[in-house]
């Protein structure tokens, strides 16, 4: 093959690949990106968020939260949630002073939740407290514990729930901390069934 027959191939071969290649880039779509090397690499294999699914039942890729789940901050809150949060106040007087002001029941109060209470109520607190709150339990019956406030009077009536749970979480002056006995959720449940013991 002669020299210049051999150049004149490829330069047909070029050309001809460039006609390819152009007319490969041209599609009818004007969203479409045309040939593409890999299209992996653009587009991931795996379903998008709210695309079709045919793995699950209801065929959608972005499934609904599982039952129970609630939204930050919705409230009322499950028992779960109440558990979990934190109690960021430190055991001083600043921390009961600024908890009396911000802090309040998770749990919306109810017949139930005070219900639930009394009964924490009558098996943690009354031997002090007393049935009605009037600070003259079983224990200091005996006369060898001083008399807590009652619970509707001068000192306590007007008590707000955040000082309570304060009270309780740390304890307070001759009563001790019942953290390790009473869970969050039965903090609270416990304080509305004092709350109940404040209006008497
Ligand atoms: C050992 C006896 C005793 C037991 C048990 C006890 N308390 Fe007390 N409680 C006291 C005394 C004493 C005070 C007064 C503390 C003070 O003001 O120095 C008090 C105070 C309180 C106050 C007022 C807190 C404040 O901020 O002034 C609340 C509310 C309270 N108790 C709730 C409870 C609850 C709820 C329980 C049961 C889970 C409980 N107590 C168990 C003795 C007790």
């Amino acid at each position: 093959m002669n020299k210049a027959l051999k150049y004149n191939i490829s330069l047909v071969g070029a050309a001809m690949f460039c006609m390819v290649m152009l007319i490969s880039s041209c599609t009818t779509d004007p969203n479409s990106p045309g040939v593409e090397y890999m299209p992996d690499m653009y587009r991931s294999p795996s379903y998008e968020t709210y695309s079709a699914n045919p793995v699950f039942k209801d065929s959608m890729t972005a499934q609904l939260p599982v039952a129970g789940t609630i939204t930050r901050g919705e409230w009322p809150a499950t028992a779960s949630i109440v558990n979990a949060l934190p109690y960021a106040y430190p055991n001083n007087l600043d921390g009961y002073i600024a908890a009396g002001e911000e802090v309040k029941s998770p749990i919306q109060k109810t017949e139930t939740t005070s219900a639930e209470g009394k009964a924490i109520y009558e098996k943690m607190c009354m031997h002090c407290h007393g049935k009605e709150g009037q600070g003259d339990g079983q224990l200091i019956e005996t006369g060898k514990f001083p008399p807590p406030p009652a619970y509707n009077g001068p000192a306590l009536k007007e008590l707000p729930e955040g000082k309570m749970f304060h009270t309780i979480t740390y304890g307070k002056g001759l009563m001790g901390s019942h953290a390790s006995q009473l869970t969050k959720e039965e903090r609270w449940k416990v304080i509305h069934y004092i709350q109940e013991l404040q209006k008497l």
